[in-house]
């Protein structure tokens, strides 16, 4: 499937409305995605991206309905991840020698990953390739996500081809905005930018303003995953600058794991508590192992609180408690506060240690760890009610 954006640019790639797992198992993708490959058709012909390795020789067959590829001037890389450039080695079979645009890093990263010695042109902030009619302006992007991550301008066409940025894992067969479920979109392009691109915001909050002040006229931002922005690029900006600059929701999170549910019990009393607080603060309730991991990321990065508890196991916490905290470390905690609770039989160690791993992980933890020994009682619950009535308040 081939679809015209405009009379000079197709796109070339490869919609996956099966996928449920993305990085690995690591990110769920309830949607699907696509990886998308653009075509720019002028006095040159230029290839933007490609497609995830499994799709390749679909790839090459679509991609020989729409041009002899001989006849494809150049390729630009603006993201040496397979998803994005999987399908290259497939392509430079047929041409060899065509040259590979991409920065320095993802020359390294994909010489790295692919072991040849192709033909790259490296280019820097600001460097352009004449498309004939027309010019491309790269813009180096270095960690949103990956060091090598790049985007490029088609001046006269005004199409912004974002790479990662601006993307959500949403298979749609229309590909615009403007032609989907809004809601479900900027759902997905929220996960999507707390699961991908947040670790790495105050980098992407440099690049946002860098963009900003470019000033470049936008008629379309065309993304590498899921569907192009035509109508909604002033609001998927904004909230670009939203959630790079930590503008968080008056939200708690909360996540526990429970062997015999003492430790539900006390998250839901928490729950209580907070919302006996009131002051329009919401909050998201998670058993870590019934929700979707990627959404209580999600949850976890809109929040402005997060509490984390888990039952005390061996000498230890429960293993998708661990897990998740080695996850949440790896966000950015700015203007979070966080706090820790759990049940234990004998020793109360693994759950101070919960408290621990968030304030070394840099959430701002103010109240002690509310541990229970056994099972909850009726104070402890409505000691526990009390805890996040306290912490709710906390945030305000
Ligand atoms: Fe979609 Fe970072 O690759």
């Amino acid at each position: 499937m081939n679809i015209k954006i405009t009379p000079k640019v197709t796109w070339v790639g490869k919609i996956d409305f099966e996928l449920r797992k993305f990085h690995g198992d690591q990110i769920t993708t309830q949607r699907g995605s696509s990886y998308n490959s653009y075509l720019i058709q002028d006095d040159k012909n230029i290839l933007i991206d490609a497609v995830y390795t499994p799709f390749a020789d679909e790839f090459i067959e679509n991609l020989k309905k729409i041009i002899e590829l001989e006849k494809i001037d150049y390729i630009i890389v603006n993201h040496s991840e397979p998803d994005h450039s999987g399908a290259i080695g497939k392509l430079m079979e047929y041409i060899p020698n065509a040259p590979i645009y991409c920065t320095a890093s993802g020359a390294k990263a994909l010489k790295g990953q692919y072991h040849k010695d192709w033909n790259f042109v490296v280019v820097k902030n600001g460097d352009t390739l004449s498309v004939g009619n027309d010019e491309i302006i790269f813009i180096e992007a270095p960690m949103m996500h990956w060091p090598d991550t790049m985007m490029c301008y088609l001046k006269n066409e005004k199409i912004l081809f974002s790479n990662d940025v601006f993307g959500q894992h949403f298979a749609e067969a229309s590909m615009i905005d403007d032609l989907v479920d809004e809601c479900a979109l900027f759902f997905e392009a929220e996960k999507y930018f707390a699961n991908i691109i947040s670790p790495f915001s105050k980098k992407a909050a440099k690049k946002i303003s860098e963009i900003e002040n470019l000033k470049l006229e936008l008629n379309l931002i065309c993304p590498a995953h899921g569907v192009i922005w035509r109508k909604n690029i002033p609001k998927i900006l904004q909230l670009y600058k939203k959630w790079t600059n930590f503008e968080l929701e008056n939200q708690i999170t909360i996540v526990y794991d429970s062997m015999y549910g003492n430790t539900r019990k006390i998250a839901e009393a928490i729950t209580r508590g907070i919302i006996n607080a009131g002051n329009g603060i919401k909050f998201a309730l998670h058993n870590i192992s019934k929700s979707d991991g990627s959404d209580i990321i999600t949850d976890i990065f809109r929040s402005k609180g997060v509490i984390v508890g888990s039952s005390a196991i061996n000498n230890g916490i429960l293993n998708s408690i661990a897990g998740i905290l080695e996850e949440i470390s790896n966000l950015d905690p700015t203007n979070k506060k966080a706090a820790a609770f759990g049940s234990y039989g004998w020793s109360p160690k693994a759950i101070d240690g919960i408290g621990e791993k968030l304030k070394s992980a840099g959430y701002v933890v103010e109240l002690p760890v509310f541990k229970v020994q056994w099972s909850p009682n009726d104070e402890q619950l409505a000691k526990a009610e009390e805890f996040g009535k306290e912490f709710a308040l906390s945030l305000l």
